[in-house]
């Protein structure tokens, strides 16, 4: 018998025992073992689950229980969240987790500590929630030199974005909406501001480049400013604006960076909507490969978590993936990375002309005037910028 730890009995950790529970003779057959929960660490007590028997409110007693093979971290927040799991893999006791706070901000630390103590340390949910996705990648795709990756990385932005496309809603009511259905985090800030895509393209990318870039060295917008007109304005040329996490290699340097950004509609990632992910990724050996999936929830999420406790119980030999820092100079600089852009000005359209040259009229009405521009450096479209009245301006992807 395989005796598991959760830590934190919230929308994950009480979907994660609900998986283990629901599933347990299917996930015996697989590995020839039984997946015991012994633990549930949670400050509050729940006389009414079936789980009630399990909870302790002291970590010290599954830190100390030799029998614990495995902890499951669900408790989200960099602390003690981090520092409960440094301490299980100095113990001995692999960990599992759905946190991609603490994946971003100390994997490499958690991945080199977990190696030098002979246990794993496995994140499939901290990326894309349900979606089998950063396994893959490091190993499936380990043959292609990664060339970037574009991923729709957060389910209540999306689902944002698709109920203004689609209904015309305002941001704020389509964010009510989100909450209520549980998508939203605690603070909706790390949602709507890229803050919470940002920590899953840092993911994506250590494992593509094996370099760990830290979350506030990415270049990060959200989606609180996207106004309904530019919403229309896009789809009337044939885009959807889509919350976009990007990595690429540019010149064997990193290039990283969250942004909404106009998505074209024969692009895979336009059809990508609701509380769904996408990740796009691209490998000069395989070419595009596109993974779906529900980014977001209890029960997907939740799905990634045991499927790591499977893998860990059935496979306890297999190697950690090794990330090292990502320095200054491995980031390529973002003034120059080449991009066309969506512009929404004040100005008329002779003005715009006038200064952006060559531009791909959209729409003019109340005043403002939309289009696109041709390709160009992030730094010269600054500078034109500076001398337009610019509303909105989004990156085309
Ligand atoms: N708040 C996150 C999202 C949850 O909406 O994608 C899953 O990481």
């Amino acid at each position: 018998m395989i005796n598991v730890a959760i830590l934190g009995f919230g929308v994950v950790g009480s979907g994660i025992a609900e998986v283990l529970t629901q599933n347990k003779d299917l996930i015996k057959n697989k590995i020839g073992e039984e997946i015991n929960i012994k633990y549930i660490l949670d400050l509050r007590d729940f006389p009414d689950s079936p789980f009630a028997d399990k909870v302790v409110h002291d970590f010290n007693i599954i830190l100390n229980d030799e029998e614990v093979s495995i902890v499951a971290e669900a408790m989200g927040g960099l602390h003690p969240a981090v520092d409960f799991s440094e301490a299980a893999l100095k113990k001995g006791k692999s960990v599992v987790t759905s946190n991609k706070e603490v994946v971003a901000e100390a994997g490499d630390m958690l991945l080199k500590t977990a190696t030098e103590n002979g246990v794993r340390y496995l994140f499939e949910a901290s990326v894309g929630g349900g979606i089998p996705v950063l396994r893959p990648l490091g190993t499936c795709l380990a043959a292609n030199k990664i060339n970037s990756i574009n991923g729709i990385l957060n389910g209540t932005t999306n689902y944002i974005l698709t109920q203004m496309i689609d209904f015309g809603k305002t941001f704020e009511v389509a964010l009510k909406e989100a909450q209520q259905k549980g998508y939203a985090e605690a603070n909706p800030t790390a949602d709507v501001e890229g803050i919470d895509a940002c920590r899953k393209i840092c993911i994506l990318a250590a494992i593509a480049f094996g370099k760990l870039i830290n979350p506030s060295k990415v270049s990060t917008t959200g989606i609180s400013k996207i106004r309904l007109e530019d919403v229309k304005n896009a789809a009337n040329a044939g885009y959807a604006i889509k919350l976009i996490g990007q990595a690429k290699d540019i010149d064997s340097k990193m290039y990283v960076s969250v942004a909404p950004r106009l998505v074209a509609y024969n692009n895979l990632l336009a059809k990508v909507d609701d509380v769904f992910n996408g990740v796009l990724i691209n490998g000069n050996a395989v070419d595009d490969v596109l993974f779906i999936g529900r980014g977001a929830g209890m029960m997907p999420t939740a799905s990634a978590v045991v499927a790591d406790i499977v893998d860990i119980a059935g496979r306890p030999e297999i190697k950690n993936q090794n990330w090292d820092k990502a320095e200054d100079n491995d980031l390529a600089p973002l003034s120059e990375k080449i991009s066309a852009y969506y512009v929404c000005v004040s100005n008329t359209e002779e003005q715009a002309k006038a200064i952006f040259g060559d531009i791909k009229a959209i729409s003019s009405c109340d005043g403002e005037f939309a289009f696109i521009t041709n390709a160009m450096k992030k730094l010269q479209f600054e500078e034109l910028a500076s001398k337009a009245t610019v509303i909105s301006a989004l990156e085309i992807l």
